[in-house]
C-alpha cells in the first residue's frame, strides 16, 4: 500500500516516450515561430540573432581579456591566441547577492573593480587589450558589441538594466572609474562562448548547450531561415533562450505541482519554465517539495514533520549528484540526510534516491527532446539523410551529475536517430570563445 502512494506521488514526473516526442514537436514548432519575421509572433523560444557568421577557422590571433557573467562564477581572463594553441589565466570573483538584486550601476561598477584588480595582478595595466564579454542573459543583439538586455534571468535582478545595452552599461561604469583602458569588441551569450571554444577543438561543433545554474542552447542557422535579420547567404548562430520555452503555456501539460510550488517562490514567477525542470538551480528545490509531500503522505521519515524540510534551497541540486553515485553506501545519503537534521531509516534512504534520481532523469529527457528538435532541424536544413554533428557542453549540473550525460544522450539516440550527436564537454569556460569570437572582430575592424 506503502508503494502504491509513492508510486501515485511519482508518477506526474514519469515522461513517456510519446511525452517526450510531444515537447520535441512544440520545440520544434516554437523554434520556426521564434524565427519568422513577425519578431517572434508569440513564440516562448526567442531565437535570437548573435552576428557570429561561423566557428574559429584556427587562424584567429592576439590577446585579450575576457569576462564571463552569469553562471556560478563571475570570472575575469586573460586569452592570448597564438599559432601553438591557447594559453589563459583567470581569477573568480564573487558577486554577493546584495549585488546581483541591488541597482545596475552597482553591479557594473564591481565588475568594473574586479576587473582593475586582474589587471594589476596580471601587469596588464598599461596595456589595452580588447575584450570579449560572455554575457550569460537574453539579449537582443544589434551587432556583435551592442546587446539590449531583455531580461534577467536566474537570480540576477539588478535595477536599471533591462532594456539598456549592456556594453553600453560598462563602458559607462568604466567612465564613472575613470578607468580608460577598455575596449568591448564582442558580446556573447555562455553557449556562444561554448559552442567556439569547442569549435576551435573539433569543426564539426556547431552547438552549444548549457546545463548549469540555467539551461540554455545556441545552433548554426541558415540566414534564409532567420526572418529577423537581413540577408540570406550562409548561417548564423542562434541563441535559442530555450530556458523560456513553456512561457507561453505549451509545456502546462507537463508540470506537475511541485513544479508549480519551486516556480511561485522565485523571483521570477511563471518566467523559463523549462530551465526550471531541468537547471541546478532548481533541481534540488523540486526534490524538497516531493520529499515534503512524501512525509506528508506518511510514507517517509514515518511522517515525523522536519522543521528543516521546510527552509527553501536546503536542499542543493549538488545532494543529487552525491547521492546518485554508484555504489554509495546508502550510510553516506544517510549521513548527508542527517546533515540536514533528517533522521533516515534505510528505507528512507532508498526512497530519496529514488526520487532524485526521478527528478534528474526527467531533466535530462527534456534535455534531450529539445536537443532532438535542434539536431532535426540542421539535419532537414541540411537535405541529409543523416548528420553528424558534435555539441559543446557546460554547465556544474552537466559535468558533476553522475548519469545526466548519459541520460540525455540515451534519449537523444531515441528520439533522433538519424543524427550522430557526439557531446563534447566544454574543459576550459566559456571565456576563451568569447576571446575567439573578439578576435575575428578585432581582426575585420582594423585595417
Ligand atoms: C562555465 C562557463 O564553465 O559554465 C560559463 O564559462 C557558463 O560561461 C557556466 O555560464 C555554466 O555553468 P554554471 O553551472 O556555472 O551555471
Ligand atoms: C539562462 C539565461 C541564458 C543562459 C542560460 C545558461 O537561461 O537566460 O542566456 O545561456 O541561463 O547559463
Amino acid at each position: 500500500a506503502q508503494r502504491r502512494e509513492v508510486e501515485q506521488l511519482l508518477a506526474p514526473l514519469w515522461l513517456s516516450r510519446a511525452d517526450l516526442e510531444r515537447v520535441q514537436a512544440l520545440m520544434r514548432r516554437e523554434m520556426e515561430l521564434g524565427l519568422g519575421r513577425e519578431s517572434n509572433a508569440g513564440s516562448s523560444v526567442r531565437m535570437l540573432p548573435t552576428y557570429i557568421r561561423g566557428t574559429p577557422d584556427g587562424t584567429e590571433r592576439g590577446e585579450f581579456l575576457a569576462l564571463d557573467l552569469g553562471g556560478t562564477n563571475f570570472r575575469v581572463l586573460v586569452v592570448r591566441v597564438a599559432q601553438d594553441g591557447i594559453r589563459m589565466a583567470s581569477e573568480i570573483y564573487v558577486i554577493p547577492t546584495a549585488v546581483m538584486q541591488g541597482t545596475g550601476e552597482a553591479l557594473f561598477d564591481h565588475i568594473i573593480q574586479c576587473i582593475v584588480d586582474f589587471q594589476l595582478k596580471q601587469n596588464l595595466m598599461d596595456q589595452i587589450l580588447p575584450l570579449g564579454f560572455t554575457f550569460s542573459f537574453p539579449c537582443q543583439q544589434l551587432g556583435l558589441d551592442k546587446a539590449v538586455l531583455l531580461s534577467w534571468t536566474k537570480g540576477f535582478s539588478a535595477s536599471g538594466c533591462v532594456g539598456q545595452d549592456v556594453v553600453h552599461l560598462l563602458r559607462e561604469a568604466a567612465r564613472r572609474k575613470q578607468h580608460l583602458g577598455l575596449k568591448v569588441v564582442a558580446v556573447v551569450n555562455d553557449t556562444v562562448g561554448t559552442m567556439m571554444s569547442c569549435a576551435y577543438e573539433d569543426p564539426k561543433c556547431e552547438i552549444g548547450l548549457i546545463v548549469g545554474t540555467g539551461t540554455n542552447a545556441c545552433y548554426m542557422e541558415e540566414m534564409e531561415n532567420v526572418g529577423t535579420v537581413e540577408g540570406e547567404q550562409g548561417r548564423m548562430c542562434i541563441n535559442m533562450e530555450w530556458g523560456a520555452f513553456g512561457d507561453n503555456g505549451c509545456l502546462d501539460d507537463f508540470f506537475t505541482n511541485f513544479d508549480r510550488l519551486v516556480d511561485e517562490k522565485t523571483i521570477n514567477a511563471g518566467k523559463q519554465r523549462f530551465e526550471k525542470l531541468i537547471s541546478g538551480m532548481y533541481l534540488g528545490e523540486i526534490v524538497r517539495h516531493v520529499l515534503l509531500a512524501l512525509v506528508e503522505k506518511q510514507v517517509l521519515f514515518r511522517g515525523k514533520s522536519c522543521p528543516k524540510l521546510q527552509t527553501r534551497d536546503i536542499f542543493q541540486t549538488k545532494f543529487l549528484s552525491t547521492i546518485e553515485m554508484d555504489g554509495l553506501a546508502l550510510q553516506k545519503v544517510r549521513a548527508i540526510l542527517q546533515d540536514l537534521e533528517l533522521q533516515a531509516s534505510f528505507e528512507d534512504s532508498i526512497l530519496v534516491r529514488e526520487v532524485c534520481q526521478t527528478v534528474s532523469l526527467r531533466a535530462a529527457q527534456l534535455c534531450a527532446a529539445g536537443l532532438a528538435a535542434v539536431v532535426e532541424k540542421m539535419r532537414e536544413n541540411r537535405g541529409l539523410a543523416r548528420l553528424a554533428v558534435t555539441v559543446g557542453v557546460d554547465g556544474t549540473l552537466y559535468k558533476m551529475h553522475p548519469h545526466f550525460s548519459q541520460n540525455l544522450q540515451k534519449m537523444l539516440g531515441d528520439l533522433a536517430p538519424n543524427c550522430t550527436v557526439t557531446l563534447l564537454q566544454s574543459e576550459d569556460g566559456s571565456g576563451k570563445g568569447a576571446a575567439l569570437v573578439a578576435a575575428v572582430a578585432w581582426r575585420e575592424a582594423e585595417p
